[in-house]
This record gives structure tokens, sequence and C-alpha cells, in this order.
């Protein structure tokens, strides 16, 4: 079981947010805990305990993640893509410190405690198919995303296809069944994420049977 532990005494009293201590990480590290900084920012800003600071900060880690990473996966050692993603990351964890998360984290946290499995990967893998399903309640909010992405904000198979590609260019381009999910594992995993405190700020209120339905599309 994974469970997040929430407490002033994890606040440190100072970061040192340092791009120089990331160019060590391969590829696949890379492009997960990237795509966990964009989870991060997209449901921080959908999120329904969002205000007009954490969508700053929420917007802009979004506009330099789909700049930066594809890059940062490429080149490993250019530090201008490392300093950007370092930036988006501190800026994603502002805004959904303030703002919390919603679906994805709440599935993707369900994921991480049955399976030995990336988070940033887990996320990555049901990011497409959570935004499919909240789509219909924070269709501003995805339109502006959208934006923030250089797309034009036009309606909801624009940004999953959008999104689908991104996460495959960067070699993320498995399904949950590879990764050794199983539909008998769905009614367990399904239950568990409806505990997770994440599902409160989602901007759509899913039944168990919904969140079932969801991780059955990214099998
Ligand atoms: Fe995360």
């Amino acid at each position: 079981m994974k469970i997040a532990i929430i407490s002033k005494a994890m606040v440190p009293d100072a970061s040192l947010i340092d791009p120089e201590t990331t160019v060590t990480m391969d590829r696949e590290l890379t492009a997960s805990t990237g795509m966990d900084a964009l989870a991060h920012s997209i449901e921080a800003y959908v999120s329904n305990a969002s205000f007009h600071l954490t969508d700053l900060n929420a917007l802009d880690a979004i506009r330099i993640i789909s700049r930066c990473l594809p890059s940062a996966v490429d080149e490993p050692g250019n530090m201008e893509y490392r300093e950007g993603m370092m930036l988006a990351s501190l800026e994603a964890g502002l805004a959904f410190s303030n703002a919390s998360l919603g679906l994805v984290h709440a599935m993707a946290h369900s994921l991480g405690g049955k399976l030995d499995m990336a988070h940033g990967e887990a996320n990555a893998l049901l990011l497409e198919h959570v935004i499919e399903f909240n789509y219909p309640g924070a269709t501003e909010r995805y339109h502006e995303i959208a934006r923030a992405m250089g797309l034009r904000g036009s309606g909801p198979a624009e940004l999953i296809d959008y999104i689908r590609e991104f996460r495959s260019g960067i070699g993320i381009d498995m399904t949950l069944e590879d990764l050794g999910v199983g539909e008998d594992d769905i009614p367990e995993l399904a239950e568990a994420s409806m505990k997770d405190p994440c599902i409160v700020t989602n901007p759509v209120r899913p039944s168990i049977e919904d969140v079932e339905a969801i991780f059955r599309r990214a099998l």
C-alpha cells in the first residue's frame, strides 16, 4: 500500500534547486519524472482547490515541460533543458502543494502500492484517460492547458492525442498490462483509489465503476 505522509515536519527549511544534480539521470528516469511533473501541473490546474497563484505556477510549468522535456530526454547533458525541467518541477510542486492533485495521482498511488512501477510511468499511462473522463467537468481549464502546450484548445481529442504522442515520443509507450496489471487486479486498485486523499480535489467526483472503467481503458 502506498500512502502519503503529510506533516509540517516534512517541509524543508531551505531547498537547493540545482539542475546540475539531474544530468546523470538516465533516459527513463528523466522521462518518467518529467511526466510526473506534468501530471502535477495539470492536476493542480484543474483541481477544485486551485486559485490564482497556483494557476500561475501550474500553467507556466505546463508551458516549460512541453517545450523542454523531449529535448531533456534526447540531450541529457544540455543544461538549458535540465534547467527548464528543474524550474518546471519546482513550479508544479508549488502548485500542487497548495491546490493538491486529482484522480491521476489517486490511481497512480494505488498502482504504485501494488506493483513495482515507476510513479511517473503510472501517471503518464493514466493521464490521457483521466483527462477524457474529467473534460466535461473542467472544459475551459483543459482548453487553457492545451493552449499552454501550443495547441488550439479546440476540444478533448486534440489534447488527449497530444499527450499520448508526447509520452510515447519520450519512450513511455507501454500499457498497464505490459507492466503487469491484469483485469483481476482492477477491483482492488479501484477501491484503493477511492480512498486516496487526492481524489477529493478531482474536478469530477468519480464512482468506483468510473475508476474501474478508466483502469480498463489503460490496460
Ligand atoms: Fe507525482
